[in-house]
């Protein structure tokens, strides 16, 4: 499109396909003229097809997409703004110089926002940075705190610390059941085998009692001989075993779950052990170090000495480890007897004088009484006469009790050495339940055993 000048009338009007040598008239005086071939080089001037489609199909969003990908360094829209702004005409140019002005103004203005974001950002996190390393010395005090309260702890023996409403402890008088510890700080002096045997035996004589035994070694000996492997796998997999008498929270209903049948022993049952024990000994024992209203030292007494439990059962027998350990300790303050199983060699007589010592220094919280000490293990000359190393074995042993407590009692019975003993032990059978064995190696410890506790 052109506009040209009427030579006569001088108006200015519009020519929308001029060519050069287009005649044509006035649409205000109707002269005729010529088109000027100076007009020709304008109208070579018009923009391009393509310039007309995207001034007019494309909206000024694409100039803008545009500029902002040229900003961004998009390759080629350079290029292509560099086109658009040749093709553009004057109006064009005006137009896209004002777009790209805006555009540079709205991104300083986000750049500059940006930065002072990243800034802001950057504060906070060198103030966090501050706080966290503030936090970190404080940690590192706490942390030698703790070492120092350890240290102290080892010193103070948490056993005795002073109780605090403990769980009532039900006079053997005002109840059935009564509860004995087998303990010996020394491993392999026959606690298990006489835990197992006595129980054993106590459940099948004549006039039977309803013998509970519990498992509070987590190598698991006693369990291991009184059930089946299956019975043992199925208590294992439910928890079902004796680290949960040191839940706080276990009740009555949760007990009995726990109790499991002994073989051959229809009076019998048995709480079983396994290495759970070990750690949740250890947690308890953690646990009231660090915060002494968690007093680990009664759960035992607090589930058993329920009336719906001592009703029940007439003995109720600790295996104890050859270990202090939280559940040895709950046994201790649990019990009304202890009974020390011992053989009689020097290096068996070293743990007694040591196993009485931890008595003793337990007497604040546990006060079971010693029913007596059992010699295991003994060897017959010729029935009732011992060999004469045993012999002196036995004396050596009334000394050594007469130095610490001349009350001491030492049991008339003895269980003897016994390949059967042993064998049936391997085989994980308890002997008891053969009469002949039970009658030879345990019935008579049995039978004193009830008659010292008034069963
Ligand atoms: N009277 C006995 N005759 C033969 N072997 C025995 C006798 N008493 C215990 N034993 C064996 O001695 C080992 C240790 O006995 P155990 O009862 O496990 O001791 P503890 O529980 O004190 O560690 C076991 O192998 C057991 O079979
Ligand atoms: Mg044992």
């Amino acid at each position: 499109m052109i506009r040209l000048t009427c030579p006569g009338c001088k108006k200015i009007f519009k020519v929308l396909k001029p060519r050069t040598g287009l005649r044509m008239s006035c649409p205000y005086c109707t002269r005729q003229l010529l088109v000027p071939r100076s007009v020709q080089v304008e109208a070579e001037k018009e923009p391009n097809i393509f310039w007309l489609l995207i001034k007019n199909i494309a909206s000024p969003i694409v100039l803008i997409t545009a500029i902002v990908l040229a900003i961004k360094d998009v390759p080629g829209v350079v290029d292509f703004l560099r086109w658009a702004f040749a093709n553009a005409g004057a109006n064009g140019q005006v137009t896209m110089v004002a777009i790209a002005g805006i555009g540079l103004i709205y991104f300083a203005v986000l750049t500059m926002k940006r930065e002072e974001r990243v800034a802001r950002l950057k504060a906070e996190r060198n103030l966090l940075e501050q706080r966290l390393r503030s936090k970190e010395t404080e940690l590192k005090q706490i942390e030698e705190n703790n070492f120092r309260l350890a240290e102290e702890g080892v010193k103070e023996d948490i056993w005795r610390r002073d109780v605090i409403g403990p769980p009532l402890f039900v006079d053997k008088e005002k109840r059935n059941a009564c509860f004995i510890s087998l303990l010996n700080l020394k491993g392999g002096v026959g606690k298990t085998t006489l835990a197992a045997n006595l129980g054993a035996c106590l459940a099948l004589m004549d006039r039977p009692l309803k013998v509970l035994l519990i498992d509070l070694d987590f190598q698991a000996t006693l369990s291991n001989m009184s059930v089946e492997a299956s019975t043992l796998l199925t208590a294992q997999r439910m928890r079902h075993t004796a680290e949960r008498l040191l839940d706080p929270q276990l009740t009555v209903d949760d007990f009995k779950q726990l109790l499991v049948g002994i073989n051959q022993v229809a009076n019998g049952r048995l709480i079983i052990a396994d290495d759970s024990l070990e750690r949740m000994d250890f947690q308890t024992q953690a646990k009231f170090f660090l915060k002494p209203e968690h007093d680990a030292r009664f759960l035992f007494r607090k589930i058993l000495h329920q009336r719906e439990i001592t009703d029940y059962f007439d003995v109720v027998i600790f295996d104890c480890p050859p270990r202090l350990t939280t559940s040895t300790v709950n046994a201790l303050t649990t019990s009304d007897y202890v009974l020390v199983p011992t053989k009689l060699d020097e290096r068996s007589f070293e743990a007694i004088p040591r196993t009485l010592a931890f008595l003793n220094r337990l007497r604040s919280i546990a006060q079971p009484k010693i029913v007596g000490v059992v010699a295991n293990e003994v060897q017959f000359w010729r029935r009732p006469q011992l060999l004469k190393v045993h012999e002196r074995g036995m004396v050596r042993l009334k000394e050594i009790l007469k130095a610490t407590d001349p009350d001491l009692y030492v049991f008339e019975a003895m269980v003897e050495l016994s390949t059967d003993v042993a064998f049936s032990n391997e085989k994980n059978i308890v002997p008891c339940v053969d009469t002949d064995i039970r009658q030879a190696y345990f019935h008579a410890t049995a039978v004193e055993l009830r008659e010292r506790i008034s069963k």
